[in-house]
């Protein structure tokens, strides 16, 4: 392994603090921690323990405020139309993400020249007949489209629902640490396409002809053939889609300390991070912490998508998006925590599905995202919480 410099020596306490940060915060009485971090949660770091909590701020305005969003309301031109396409939501020049709720086989192929696309399917099932083969794809796949790729979904039925990651930088997997090769997945457990040329004959307009649609400086280009431009009988190479499961995903987890998103991390490239939080153990030692601090993550703009599962036993809303931009202080109220501790039990587990990106750029929400801006913000997390639907399961702090 490569051998690790020391990660900082310049530590100082100064004031009321917890030696161990993130363990036992009852031992400050009410004082409230709070975390300012850089790199993510790999850089320099400070915890400060405050009279307040942070994030009950009496109003914020300006651009930099969080989004939440109903993706249930996002309705791309693919969910109407055979030809149509996704609706890009959020954007910076390393990564946009768009959404896409396709109900019928693709009229055209797709191939995309600006960057990689990383497809999260949360909702459908169907194929991506690829250039390489066909991708099958179920609810909480991965779908990884390299730059280049020529490619159709075909759904089984008329109800999809994609989320879309595309990175101008060649997207890999995120390095976690010396977990060994088989941890958090075996690469063995990814799905890699045969060709299987089934000319079904689809991808064609009415005339007849097969367009590919090609996507540059996000400004479209088609060619038009008399022939089905995915033909390959045969490909070699170490350049490939590929698809793995969330559920292939075995995540890291401590008994002792509540481990930071980081460490679910799957892909990335060296300005966007894409991660998932995923069932899993609560931490259960006396002294631990299930919830993590307030926090203001400074050098990324967090965006999260609710996948599936509840906030411990809290019903929360199925493709709720939000971005919480780096500045402000995000983190559950502390009376939310202290209610939903008290139906914590010895081994209980988390069960919720969130798919999360964090990026080193700000990331500039479309119009068409801003349009379905909830209104009502119930938490300011910036996470499954904020779309907690049954708000009368306790009581919300009065922050306006
Ligand atoms: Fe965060």
């Amino acid at each position: 392994m490569d051998i690790r410099p020391m990660r900082s020596w310049i530590h100082h306490s100064r004031g009321t603090v917890l030696r161990q940060a993130g363990v036992a915060r009852h031992e400050v009485g009410d004082l409230h921690e709070d975390m300012l971090t850089r790199h993510g949660f790999e850089g320099r770091d400070a915890h400060l323990y405050r009279r307040n909590e942070p994030t009950a701020w009496k109003r914020a305005e300006g651009s930099g405020n969080h989004l939440d969003i109903d993706g249930r309301l996002l309705e791309p031109s693919d969910l109407t139309h055979a030809n149509g396409g996704p609706l890009r939501l959020f954007h910076n020049p390393d990564v946009s993400i768009w959404v896409s709720r396709r109900s019928a086989n693709m009229t055209y192929s797709a191939r995309n020249a600006d960057g990689d696309e990383l497809y999260f399917v949360h909702e459908g099932t169907g194929a991506f007949y690829t250039e390489f083969g066909p991708i099958p794809y179920e609810p909480g796949d991965y779908v990884v489209m390299p730059k280049g790729v020529t490619y159709r979904i075909r759904p089984t039925g008329p109800v999809n629902y994609f989320l879309i990651v595309e990175t101008t930088e060649e997207l890999g997997f995120a390095d976690i640490g010396p977990l060994g090769r088989r941890a958090p997945f075996d690469p063995a457990l990814l799905y890699v396409p045969s060709p299987a040329l089934d000319e079904l004959g689809d991808g064609r307009t009415e005339d007849g002809e097969w367009p590919v649609r090609i996507k540059l400086q996000g400004e479209y280009t088609s060619a038009f053939y008399d022939f089905d431009p995915i033909d390959a009988e045969g490909w070699k190479g170490d350049l490939f889609p590929f698809k793995i499961n969330i559920r292939d995903f075995r995540p890291i987890t401590s008994d002792r300390i509540h481990l930071m998103p980081s460490a679910h991390s799957i892909f990335a490239t060296s300005t966007v991070v894409v991660g998932n939080l995923l069932p899993r153990p609560l931490e259960a030692a006396p002294d631990a912490e299930q919830f993590p601090p307030y926090h203001r993550n400074m050098d990324y703009d967090e965006f999260m998508f609710t996948h599936s599962g509840t906030a411990l036993g809290l019903p929360i809303a199925p493709a709720s998006v939000s971005l919480t931009p780096r500045g402000l202080h995000h983190g559950l109220p502390t009376s939310v925590e202290e209610e939903l501790r008290k139906n914590i039990k010895p081994g209980d587990r988390a069960d919720f599905e969130f798919i999360f990106v964090d990026t080193a750029q700000s990331l500039t929400p479309t119009p068409e995202a801003q349009a379905k801006k909830r209104e009502e913000q119930i938490f300011r997390v910036g996470l499954g919480p904020a779309t907690i639907t049954d708000n009368d399961a306790f009581e919300v702090p009065d922050n306006d």
